[in-house]
């Protein structure tokens, strides 16, 4: 249900004035704590930090941005405050762009991609478990969570082991120096980094994607060096962080309760609805933003040209509106349209490949190390810049080979 015009006085919107979604100081409970009341007292809320935006946390009112890309734009960034980077290929786009980064960055991406690439996938899997079984015990966040995705997408491209982990070092460096002196020098070190790999396909052509690109076009739609960079950028670094944190994630879920982990461990069917309800619960990016294009109102409440609206994806996911029992991991549920992939036209490009290795990945864990248990307690989620993660998963098991 949308919220009702009027509903909110200027009393409760003011009330989150100081609200900073970057503060480093709230952890993941006080910021869920905080979702929650957000949503229930002042679903439009006002913040004045950054020069001021309107964040929304209801369900509807969520999705209902989301899916007007004309009337809310990309084009600005979709971070506040803006992150300083060149504009993220297909995601900081409004179209006709948007849709050509689409068309160019898609194939690998699609269901069917996937499904055909599923048997590489547990072949990386497997090396990563196979590095550590022998010790009978690991960190599941080290030792999987973090580089799997980066080794994955790497593969996606046609990239080798060891330059998949070179390039998402690369990649790592450039965003750890944003706003930094450092910053133009590291970004030109990743561009070299993607000339260097679509040099060596110009001259040694092979059956992959970085060869499409190196001819300078995909599916007829042209693409240059710099487009190739960007694009790379996009893959390696959108599909890093936020996949890691949804396996791990996932994980933790399946370690922790003893009836998902029986429901995953016997029925397949059981284990995708259980990624789709983890990423749900688990939200990995947070906050999205969009600029006003023209004169509006949300969930009742007027928004002027030119405003920026931030859209909390976590609090839409765990909307009782939508969700019953949102805060149950809920293997019943018929339906989850969760919005942790976005929604609408820029709706996420990898999803079908971060699900496919979440669900690869529990199952080819408890598949071949059955007594898997987590050591201690279970860890906290924490929440690290807009993205929800956990730090580390200690496991023992019995050894094995
Ligand atoms: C669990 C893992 C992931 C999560 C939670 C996630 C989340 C998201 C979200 C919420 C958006 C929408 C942003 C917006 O509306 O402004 C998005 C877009 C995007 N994601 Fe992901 N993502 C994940 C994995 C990946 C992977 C593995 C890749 C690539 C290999 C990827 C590439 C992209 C791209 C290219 C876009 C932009 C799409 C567009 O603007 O049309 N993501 N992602």
């Amino acid at each position: 249900m949308p919220f009702a015009p009027g509903e909110t006085t200027a009393q409760q919107r003011d009330a989150f004035a100081d609200f900073d979604h970057n503060d480093p100081a709230v952890s993941a409970e006080q910021f869920r704590a905080r979702h929650d009341e957000m949503r229930e007292t002042c679903p439009v809320a006002h913040s004045s930090q950054y020069g001021g935006f309107d964040v929304l946390t209801r369900y509807d009112d969520v999705r209902a941005v989301l899916s007007a890309p004309a009337l809310f734009s990309s084009a600005d960034g979709v971070f506040i405050p803006p992150s300083g980077f060149p504009r993220v290929a297909a995601m900081e786009f409004d179209d006709p762009k948007h849709t050509m980064w689409r068309r160019l960055m898609g194939p690998p991406l699609t269901i069917r991609a996937v499904r055909e690439f599923e048997p590489t996938i547990l072949e990386i899997i497997d090396s990563l478990i196979d590095s550590f079984v022998a010790d009978g015990s690991a960190d599941l966040v080290r030792d999987i969570a973090e580089p799997l995705p980066s080794l994955v997408v790497g593969r996606v491209v046609g990239l080798g082991h060891d330059e998949s982990l070179a390039g998402r070092d690369i990649a790592s460096r450039v965003f750890a120096a944003i706003g930094s002196a450092e910053f133009t020098e590291r970004l030109d070190r990743f561009q070299e980094f993607v000339d260097e790999q679509l040099d060596e396909r110009r001259r040694h052509p092979k059956d992959d994607f970085l060869t499409q690109i190196a001819s300078g076009a995909v599916d007829g739609v042209p693409i240059n060096s710099a487009g190739a960079a960007s694009l790379m950028v996009s893959y390696i670094v959108g599909g890093h962080h936020s996949t890691g944190s949804g396996i791990a994630g996932l994980l933790r879920d399946v370690l922790t309760d003893d009836l998902v982990r029986q429901a995953v461990t016997s029925d397949p069917a059981a284990l995708s609805r259980a990624v789709d309800e983890s990423l749900r619960l688990n939200t990995p990016l947070q906050y999205f933003a969009r600029s006003v294009v023209e004169d509006t109102a949300v969930g009742g409440e007027s928004i002027g040209k030119g405003g920026r609206v931030l859209v909390d994806l976590a609090a839409a996911n765990r909307d009782p509106r939508q969700f019953e029992h949102p805060e149950r991991f809920d293997l019943g549920r018929r339906r989850n349209p969760h919005v942790a992939f976005g929604a609408g036209a820029h709706v996420c490009l990898g999803q079908h490949l971060a699900r496919a290795e979440m669900r690869l990945v529990v199952g080819r864990l408890l598949e071949r190390l059955p007594d898997l248990r987590l050591v201690g307690d279970a860890p906290e989620a924490v929440v690290a810049g807009k993205l929800v993660t956990t730090r580390a998963l200690p496991v023992e098991f019995t050894p094995g080979s």
